[in-house]
């Protein structure tokens, strides 16, 4: 008996989805993350560091700081690294000047309704 070889159509069928890579530029770095992650788990895949503030692993993304924005090529608007889902060919910048006006903004607008002399880590 000869067995007969999968047809590549339907191995991506059968394939689940966390071994499907997706591939995106991030700083001008390639990166390959499985399907369905997040920019900031491949920004983490690529040692670059991202703030967060409302996202935690065990906890459904609520997007209620955007303080972990990025900029995406061809969005008009930046977007939470937190909760975005990497989407193939994508660039992203993490370090623009946009990035880090918008950044600050977002801490300077939590440090006039919060006391953030408790959290030294945080530095406006
Ligand atoms: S960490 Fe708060 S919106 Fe992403």
């Amino acid at each position: 008996m000869t067995s007969q070889p999968i047809q590549p159509a339907f191995r991506e069928r059968v394939a689940p989805a966390t071994e499907r890579k997706v591939e995106l530029t991030i700083d001008g770095r390639k990166v390959a993350v499985p399907e369905g992650q997040t920019i900031l788990d491949a920004c983490r895949a690529l040692a670059i560091d991202t703030p967060t503030l409302c996202y935690a692993d065990n906890l459904t993304p609520v997007n209620a700081c955007r303080v972990c924005v990025v900029e995406l090529e061809g969005a008009r608007t930046l977007v939470p690294a937190c909760s975005r889902k990497c989407e193939p060919g994508a660039v992203v910048k993490t370090d623009s000047e946009r990035v880090r006006l918008s950044r600050k903004l977002v801490l300077e607008l939590l440090a006039s309704s919060v006391d953030l002399s408790t959290t030294p880590s945080l530095d406006p």
